[in-house]
């Protein structure tokens, strides 16, 4: 079985609150983009599960999400099978681009259809959140998402039915950690874990300041992003400052100065619309057209030889 794998953007991402255990909640917009890896599942004679992967920072062992992923479907229907997992990755790693959550739904979609368990999409996303906080988007087969809760709840964005991007990518050689993120998050903002009006507190500290008080706060939200998306064909580069937000750009451009050189490299360029995709160290443009993402694309390549630069729009 051959499948491919795409990555996301989050063309919006606001912290709500931090929960109980440990989690964030969510506000966010996922958008899938034509940048991908391609997974191929072989059935073994044994009853393994053997990742190979071509990306040395990729884990082979049960840490890796293809791996967590058929090891949750083995176990629930009790299947007894091996696997061979192949990972061709194009998606870079520690980016904030969702590429091994992007994996674990494409071997969670492969093996519903490999062997026939005919699980609903509602299913297997429940199953895919048991994965990480990304895996449902990609389960949903969308272009465009709504993301609330852990980022796993996921809502379709008719609106955007016919919105096509493109995009400018991005990818210092800066392998970010996601929890580390979150939690400077949580230090810059003074964020602590919410608890329920109804419960009982057990001595941890209950306040719960809401988005962050020393970090910048977006201008916009889902609905007016998504409206102003709707209505402009793909003259994305007139959004106004601030209506692409992500609560943890801050943070990461606070911790790794190569991060924020990529931010106000597409700046000094004239780009407007530029934000970081989740964590980090993915930084994106909206572009007008290809053709004027292939021209910044091919200068920025030859300005800095150790980015990585892509040139992606909306699957
Ligand atoms: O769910 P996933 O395994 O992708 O999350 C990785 C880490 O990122 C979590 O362990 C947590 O520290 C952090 N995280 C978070 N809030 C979210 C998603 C992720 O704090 N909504």
């Amino acid at each position: 079985m051959n499948l491919l794998s795409f990555a996301k953007v989050n063309l919006f991402l606001k912290v709500i609150n931090k929960r109980q255990d440990n989690y964030h909640n969510l506000e966010t917009i996922f958008e899938r983009i034509s940048l991908a890896d391609r997974i191929i599942i072989k059935p073994r004679k044994d009853l393994l599960i053997k990742i190979s992967c071509n990306d040395k920072a990729v884990p082979r062992d049960k840490t890796n999400l293809c791996f967590k992923a058929a090891k949750l479907l083995i176990d629930e229907f009790k299947i007894s099978k091996g696997l061979n997992i192949k990972i061709t990755k194009r998606i870079p790693v520690g980016a904030g681009l969702g590429g091994g959550s992007s994996n674990a739904a494409a071997v969670l979609m492969g093996l519903n259809s490999l062997w026939g368990l005919k699980l609903s999409q509602t299913r297997l996303a429940k199953i895919a959140a048991r994965v990480g906080s990304d895996v449902a988007f990609f389960v949903h087969d969308l272009p465009f998402a709504q993301g609330s809760g852990r980022g796993e709840r996921i809502k379709p964005l008719n609106a955007l039915k016919k919105a096509k991007l493109w995009h400018i990518l991005i990818v210092p050689k800066i392998h970010v950690s996601t929890p580390l993120i979150f939690k400077k998050y949580d230090h810059f903002s003074g964020l602590t874990p919410h608890l329920p009006n109804n419960s009982i507190s057990n001595g941890l500290k209950t306040s719960n300041k809401k988005e962050g008080a020393g970090l910048t706060k977006p201008a916009g939200n889902v609905k007016l992003l998504t409206s102003v998306m709707a209505k402009k064909s793909r003259s994305y580069s007139l959004f106004k400052p601030g209506l692409l937000f992500n609560s943890l750009e801050e943070v990461t451009l606070r911790l790794y100065p190569e991060v924020k050189r990529v931010k106000n490299t597409f700046l000094q360029l004239g780009l407007n619309s530029v934000l970081m995709s989740g964590s980090g160290s993915a930084v994106f443009a909206l572009a007008s057209s290809f053709k004027n993402a292939s021209k910044l694309a091919k200068i920025l390549r030859k300005k800095e030889k150790t980015w990585q630069v892509f040139v992606v729009e909306t699957v």
